[in-house]
């Protein structure tokens, strides 16, 4: 049966400048090197300089993605930003990035689903190529967490980093066998129970403020495990596919126990999975995009290459996608 699949054509990702490293954070918080590589696998982030905003950092990692498939910005029909550290409390990022661009059709707005917001993101315009409204979708995870950390806080403000990853999506006729190029299928879960565990102390409507986040780490850590390693088989089996089939893992860049644990539950080799926490720490939404652009552009992710995503954060909101490449 033929169907429409949307198909990776380009990908593209901005790092700020400025890398701090674990020993300066030991400067301004009671910490370690030696802590935070063997609780996080974290080493190094990237920060934004100041006046630097996620829409600039967006815009860059988009423009990179749109030479890379070979589009203008009068091919973009949709721009979707995942993202938690908009640049106002409204308009859209995506709204400025696409004035950015020069794109002057289509629609743009934001999804919110913290560091699952790329995946959200990505579903998202996922849904509108299938159902045969839009041909071309650019797909950004873009944040500058670092405007939302409480630098006197230890146990959250060595974890992040800031930056952009972005991908254009192409719709292209497909042959609806789990050998096509594409987007094979997203799976997307929430669950507003556990807020708690993970949020932002502070927001437009309750405080009038943008807020610190606020994180009980060990308990996300043990969700996180469970709940990923079930969205990686709902993704495969949903697909008539097994864990050897997979030839990369793309994971949100949280911690690096989690990504061996959530290998190890699935059965896959952790030489599989691609890290790029010990450079970037977690970028949020930005951290798979960002994470896919290095294994593709270090020729690791070759087309024809079947792709897990997968993330988990506050909300919860989590999820997968599998896509051949
Ligand atoms: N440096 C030194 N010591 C620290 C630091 C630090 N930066 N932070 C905490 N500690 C201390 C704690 O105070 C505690 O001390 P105590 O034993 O005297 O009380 C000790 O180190 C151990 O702390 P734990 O919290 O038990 O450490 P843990 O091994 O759980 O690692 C971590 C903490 C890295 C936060 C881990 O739990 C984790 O990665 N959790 C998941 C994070 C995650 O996945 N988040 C989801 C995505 S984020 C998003 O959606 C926005």
């Amino acid at each position: 049966m033929s169907i429409i699949r949307s198909r990776l054509a380009g990908v593209g990702a901005y790092l700020p400048e400025r890398i701090v490293t674990n020993d300066d954070l030991a400067k301004i918080v009671d910490t370690s090197d030696d802590w935070i590589v063997e609780r996080s696998g974290i080493r190094q982030r990237h920060i934004a300089a100041d006046g630097e905003l996620t829409s600039d950092l967006a815009t860059a990692a988009a423009r990179e993605a749109m030479e890379d498939a070979g589009v203008t910005a009068a091919d973009i029909d949709l721009i979707v930003i995942g993202t938690t550290t908009p640049d106002d409390t409204f308009p859209a990022t995506a709204v400025k990035v696409q004035a950015n661009l020069g794109v002057h059709q289509g629609f743009a707005f934001d999804v919110q689903a913290v560091c699952s917001g790329f995946l959200y993101a990505l579903a998202t315009a996922d849904k509108f190529i299938r159902s045969g409204d839009v041909k071309t979708a650019l797909v950004i995870g873009a944040e500058t967490f670092s405007r939302i950390l409480d630098w006197t806080d230890r146990d959250t403000c060595v974890l992040f980093g800031d930056g952009a990853g972005a991908v254009v999506l192409k719709a292209a006729e497909s042959e609806g066998k789990n050998t096509d190029v594409g987007i094979l299928s997203t799976h997307l879960h929430a669950d507003g129970r556990h807020r708690d565990l993970l949020y932002v102390d502070g927001g437009p409507s309750s405080t009038q403020t943008v807020g610190h986040v606020r994180m009980e780490g060990k308990e996300v850590f043990r969700h996180a495990v469970t709940k990923l390693a079930g969205v990686v088989d709902e993704a495969l089996s949903a697909n008539g596919l097994s864990s050897a089939d997979l030839d990369w893992m793309v994971p949100h860049q949280a911690n690096r126990r989690i990504l061996a644990m959530t290998a190890k539950k699935v059965g896959m080799s952790e030489a599989n999975v691609v890290v790029t926490l010990d450079k970037h720490a977690n970028t949020s939404a930005a951290s798979i995009p960002l994470a896919l652009h290095t294994a593709v552009r270090d020729g690791r992710i070759k087309p024809g290459h079947l792709v897990l995503i997968e993330a988990m954060g506050g909300g919860f909101a989590w999820g997968s996608a599998l896509v051949r490449m």
